[in-house]
């Protein structure tokens, strides 16, 4: 394809965005690389997984980028939100059931991948072969290795990440003003972090049922092991709802590590994320990881769930991590969601909701020096999480929530998740990035994906 056919492909999507007000404007192969200056060379996106988070991310972009296309495996999903999107924009995006679909449009200039959590290495490493920038949702991956495919991936391709961690950039910079804190001294040295993520819910025996018409059950599964949807009758409520309370598909999926960590990764990788950050810890990793309690709502053997009808992500959980500098950090499912940071000097705890404490306090009579939050940022904070990507994409430079970071964190969720599966506490080599001495754990590093959803890469 050369710069010219592009060119002209992404005019004719563009023609169709008069709501937005850009139409005709072109965005030629050499000004993609050099920069977009022009305030309506609005970038072109495709959003693969719509239901819950998919949605949430999209609409958060309507103010920077076009949608040309929706991505979905459930029929009822994709036409909802193509209709949204439509109401949006002004143009309908075309939908496919089949994200390589997106990837082979050259008039698409990024992805943002919203699917459950054994999906994201797949689509992320493909959707970067194929010349796209990725805002892939948190947990990034589902086990450590695919971490390390993801950082090898993005150096050959040279493209943009961003993870959708955005309490990096949002919930009113309430995360980056406790970094500051943390930075300038105002706990003392830092003694401990508590990350409350909360428990999860065990579940009652989930039946096999008949898929619904509209889900493309085998795809969903996708690398995860061929099984039966199960579901029970009862629906979810409030936030994530419309769905069965209890199944093996959407919105519950966390619940089951065959396609996610249960909390641990859920929100581990929200909270855990700040509290690295804070302690510097961005690129190195725990010397120890040990459970000191927790419940699993099944029987284990070897690591595995003995029975496949019930979640079986941890219900109940208090993680010991030894952090560099003899910082202990804990992971609990006890208290109040949000981080306390404690140090010599004080503590505070921070959530998305508010930032209190008496060093939060006595900033009204001694304020953080000017420029604090921006120097922890790395420069001015973006509007939101999607502007910050687009940055990157116009500067060529990773974003915010970059992919090395991201995966130095999550590996303490995901050891945390081994460590209760096999009942021990695990000795990690941050410089190697394996459990010491421990053949068993490490084989847990990686997962083998179903025949036919194999990564080429
Ligand atoms: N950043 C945040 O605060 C935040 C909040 C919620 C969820 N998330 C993350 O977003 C992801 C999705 O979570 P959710 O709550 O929206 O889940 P969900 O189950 O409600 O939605 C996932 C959607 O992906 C679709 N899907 C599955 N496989 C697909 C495929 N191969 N191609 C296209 N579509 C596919 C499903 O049909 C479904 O519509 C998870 O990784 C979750 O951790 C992040």
């Amino acid at each position: 394809m050369t710069s010219s056919t592009r060119t002209a492909s992404r005019r004719r999507f563009l023609q169709g965005v008069a709501a937005v007000g850009a139409a005709g404007v072109a965005w030629p192969l050499t000004g993609r690389a050099a920069g977009y200056r022009s305030p309506n060379d609005r970038p072109v996106f495709a959003t693969i997984g719509l239901r819950n988070q998919g949605w949430t991310i999209t609409q958060k972009s309507f103010k920077f980028a076009d949608f040309a296309a929706l991505v979905d495996v459930d029929s009822k999903v994709l036409g909802t939100n193509v209709d949204r999107v439509k109401d949006q924009q002004g143009r309908q995006p075309d939908s496919f059931a089949d994200y390589r679909k997106v990837l082979d449009r050259k008039d698409i200039d990024a992805v943002m991948i919203a699917t459950p959590d054994h999906w994201h290495t797949k689509i992320a490493v493909e959707a970067m072969y194929a010349g796209k920038d990725v805002y892939c949702e948190k947990p990034l991956t589902l086990t450590i290795d695919e971490g390390k495919l993801i950082e090898k991936v993005v150096k050959e391709t040279g493209r943009v990440f961003q993870v959708g961690t955005m309490q990096r950039t949002e919930s009113s910079q309430r995360f980056l003003q406790a970094i500051a804190l943390v930075r300038h001294g105002r706990i003392g040295t830092v003694k401990r972090v508590t990350c409350g993520i909360n428990g999860m819910s065990a579940s009652p025996v989930i039946p096999v049922v008949p898929v619904p018409e509209e889900l493309d059950w085998d795809t969903w599964l996708g690398p995860a092991p061929k099984v039966d949807y199960r579901a029970l009758p009862e629906m979810r409520q409030g936030y994530g709802g419309g769905v069965p309370l209890y199944s093996n598909c959407h919105y519950a999926f966390r619940n089951w590590h065959e396609y996610s960590g249960g909390k641990l990764t859920d929100w581990g990788a929200h909270h855990v994320d700040i509290a690295c950050w804070a302690l510097g810890a961005t690129d190195t990793g725990p010397s120890r990881v040990k459970p000191l309690e927790y419940t699993l709502p099944v029987e284990y053997k070897d690591g595995h769930p003995t029975v496949a009808d019930q979640y079986n992500a941890a219900t109940k959980f208090k993680i010991q991590v030894d952090m560099p500098n003899n910082v202990e950090l804990i992971i609990t499912s006890e208290g109040d969601n949000g981080i306390m940071f404690e140090g010599t000097k004080g503590r505070f705890f921070v959530n998305r909701g508010k930032i209190v404490g008496k060093p939060v306090e006595d900033l009204e009579s001694n304020p953080l020096p000017g420029g604090a939050i921006e120097e922890v940022y790395g420069g001015k904070v973006s509007e939101n999480h999607t502007a910050n990507f687009i940055e990157g994409m116009n500067s060529r430079q990773q974003p915010i929530s970059d992919v090395w970071s991201h995966n130095r964190m999550l590996e303490i969720c995901h050891l945390s998740n081994i460590a209760m599966r096999l009942d021990r506490e695990l000795r990690w080599d941050p410089a190697k990035r394996e459990i010491i001495g421990d053949s068993q754990a490490n084989s847990f590093l990686s997962r083998e994906s179903r025949k036919g959803y194999e990564i080429d890469a």
